[in-house]
């Protein structure tokens, strides 16, 4: 392939990623900016490959329908609630394959009996180092997620002194790598040193914090990236690794603060292990309601507003709740949904749901854009949500305190649709459910819309 090719399908391949991240970041066209950025890495693997002759057509060729019958039957069988999981093994992959791109590249310089230079060493150095430190990270991630390895934070004796030995430990044998003379076996101690590591620094933190983990991963990952594509001096994969980088650590960022947690709490704090469900005081009521009751709330409504939360995923409850909107919207019901930043298990997951059900985005509001209208809402109706309208954050003193929430209580009423009266991911009772004006709707959250929307269209 002539130079000039290559660097045009280079260029051409940064400017897709870029368009394909700026399209991400609104429902409404992110689903065209992931074919561009998947079109980009395409592009640019396909010309690299040819490029430096490394395999033939025919090999691309079969790669090709080999990769898209495993993505299919990956986007076809996983559970969109398992989503966080298959993140997390993409993350170890490209962890990993950063890993041995720079380590492959270091093996090559030494065998030619050529020092690697300054910078080479450096940026191998940086990509084995984080490239497995995400890759078993992103493992132990994926397994607490899955339920393979206990959900509850692991922890030792000195573990964090031993963390920091360890690291220490392999900045040594880096620099080592670096200034003393080529010898391949550092390599490997530093692999196994990271490899150690990213397990270490991922068991301790609670099964239920794994979506910030795997965030932070994928910001790990693209730095790995970055330094493989220093190492062996391609520039795409420098831009494609700091995007990735700078993405995952901003998405990191947006999740602990509507969480209302630092990124050294998440790592350090232990928290969400489950299990710590609130005492109930036995004196409070809650106000039971049905299905006929609320369908006529609904149907008599001028403004009505639908909070979900991860029931409505776990129910799988999207297209009956696009279906009782669609009704209420024929009865003239202005009807919109508020989106907290964190509601469910995954960055976006109300998002993914509720398009799926073809769900206008226009009617999606974030959270401060919903909260000021709670005031002006007849109907709330709270779709397996918990944590997210919990009032205890407004409460100093909680363990929840501080983290923003949807202002439900605002509205004139609000009906919550869960099973039982317990608690959310963050294990906390709910003063919601025994506030006046609350009304609870025991029942699975699609069972229930699935009622509410025959009620309405007889009401
Ligand atoms: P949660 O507070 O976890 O509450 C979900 C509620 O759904 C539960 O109380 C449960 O009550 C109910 N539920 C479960 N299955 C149901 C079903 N089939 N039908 C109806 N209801 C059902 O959810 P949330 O309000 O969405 O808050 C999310 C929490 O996850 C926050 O604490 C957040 O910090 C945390 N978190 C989120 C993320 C991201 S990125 N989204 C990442 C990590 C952690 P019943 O059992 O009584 O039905």
């Amino acid at each position: 392939m002539p130079p000039v090719a290559l660097e045009l399908a280079y260029i051409v391949s940064g400017a897709l990623f870029i368009l394909g991240l700026k399209r991400l970041t609104s429902p409404a066209t992110a689903r065209s900016g992931n074919g561009l950025a998947a079109a980009a890495m395409l592009l640019a693997a396909v010309a690299t490959l040819l490029d430096r002759s490394i395999v033939s057509w025919t090999t691309v060729v079969v790669a090709l329908l080999v990769g898209t019958l495993v993505g299919v039957l990956l986007a076809r069988l996983v559970k969109m609630t398992d989503m966080p999981q298959l993140v997390a093994i993409f993350n170890g992959f490209g962890g990993g394959a950063s890993a041995l791109v720079a380590s492959a590249e270091f093996l090559r310089t030494t065998q030619t009996g050529a020092e690697p230079g300054l910078l080479v060493g450096i940026t191998v150095a940086i990509g084995v180092l984080v490239g497995t430190v995400t890759f078993s990270g992103s493992f132990i991630a994926y397994g607490k997620l899955q339920g393979v390895v206990t959900g509850k934070p692991v922890t030792w004796p000195f573990q964090r002194t031993l963390n920091l030995l360890l690291f220490l430990g392999l900045v040594g044998v880096a620099v080592w790598m670096v200034v003393g003379p080529p010898d391949s076996a550092l390599l490997g101690v530093l692999a196994a040193l990271a490899f150690i590591l990213g397990t270490f620094l991922v068991l301790p933190i609670g099964g239920a914090d794994m979506p910030v983990v795997v965030s932070l991963l994928n910001s790990y990952s693209g730095l790995a990236a970055s330094a493989a594509g220093f190492a062996i001096g391609n520039p795409l994969l420098v831009l494609a690794g700091a995007l990735v980088g700078a993405a995952g650590l901003i998405l990191t960022q947006i999740m602990c603060k509507a969480m209302n947690r630092s990124l050294a709490n998440v790592a350090f704090g232990a928290f969400g292990g489950g299990g710590t469900a609130a005492v109930e005081d036995g004196d409070r009521t809650v106000r039971r309601t049905s299905p006929e009751e609320v369908a006529l709330l609904l149907a008599y409504a001028r403004t009505v507003v639908f909070v979900p939360g991860y029931g409505m995923a776990v129910a799988q409850a999207q297209h009956e709740l696009k279906k009782l909107m669609d009704l209420l919207r024929e009865r003239g019901v202005e009807v919109t949904f508020a989106i907290h930043p964190v509601a469910g298990r995954m960055p976006g997951h109300m998002n993914v749901l509720l398009a799926e059900s073809d769900v206008p985005y226009d009617l999606l509001k974030d959270m401060d854009d919903a909260n000021p209208a709670f005031q002006r809402t007849d109907v709330t109706v709270v779709v397996g949500a918990n944590d997210v309208v919990n009032p205890l954050a407004r409460e100093p003193d909680s363990a929840i305190a501080g983290m923003p929430i949807l202002d439900v209580d605002h509205s004139a009423h609000v009906v919550i649709i869960k099973r039982s009266l317990s608690p959310g991911f963050a294990g906390l009772d709910n003063p919601l459910f025994y506030q006046e004006g609350s009304m609870m709707l025991f029942m699975d959250a699609k069972e229930a819309l699935g009622a509410l929307a025959r009620e309405v269209k007889e009401a």
